[in-house]
């Protein structure tokens, strides 16, 4: 690909360990509905998928009417919100801010393409939200992730075309949607949860600009 323009960053699971929080609230959740759900289930098929996408996932073949889907959207989103009350700028992955300082001093533009509705209070409790020239989040685009809708947004925010995009994601479902944008694929977490990656690194932590830009 021509030179990389433009990076952009999931945000649970890649910038900070909010995913953690996703996957304890749903299993509160589950729990107390008598629903099975393991965190390895979380890993394949909940992670970096949307509120309610995941919540289909983890009811599959129980009938609930809509009020009680609704119910129980709205109690996972009150857990989730209680475990983010108390975060603070240190929960910003390690070598995370310099990352995107690095980012602006080279020139580059930087976005944020999560699926949360809950994007921008994290990024203000995690105070990184100066550092982002766009951000996409739930409220932004219809389809989810694994539609390529959330990235393409991001790229128009930061006046960015997709061939001259990184997408960096933790979930598979982010990578299928950065690679159905047209774009290179960092993905972060073990290899074998990407099929599609161009290139996978085991965590964000002190991860630099060269480490994303070598081979892109
Ligand atoms: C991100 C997370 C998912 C979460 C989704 C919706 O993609 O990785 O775990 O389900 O956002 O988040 P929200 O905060 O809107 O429920
Ligand atoms: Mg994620």
């Amino acid at each position: 690909m021509p030179k990389a323009k433009a990076i952009l960053f999931d945000l649970d699971g890649v910038l900070t360990d909010t995913s953690e929080y996703h996957y304890r609230a749903w299993k509160q959740l589950a729990d107390e509905e008598g629903i099975p759900l393991t965190r390895e289930e979380n890993d394949a098929h909940l992670r970096g998928v949307g509120r309610r996408d995941s919540l289909m996932y983890i009811i599959r073949g129980r009938q609930y009417s809509e009020d009680k889907i609704q119910e129980m959207m709205k109690r996972k989103n009150d857990y989730y919100n209680k475990l983010i009350e108390q975060m603070s700028p240190k929960e910003v992955v390690a070598g995370g801010r310099e990352l995107l300082q690095e980012i602006r001093q080279a020139g580059l533009k930087s976005a944020v393409a999560s699926a949360s509705k809950n994007c921008r209070i994290v990024l203000e409790r995690l105070q990184i939200i100066d550092l982002f020239d766009g951000i996409a989040d739930g409220n932004s685009v219809v389809n989810g992730k694994p539609a390529p809708d959330i990235f393409v947004f991001a790229a128009g925010l930061v006046q960015t075309s997709v061939i001259d995009c990184i997408g960096v994601e933790d979930a598979d479902a982010g990578i299928e949607a950065i690679k159905t944008a047209g774009m290179y694929a960092l993905g972060v977490g073990p290899k074998e949860r990407f099929k599609r990656a161009d290139k996978v690194v085991p965590t964000m932590e002190n991860i630099r600009l060269k480490d994303i830009l070598a081979d892109a």
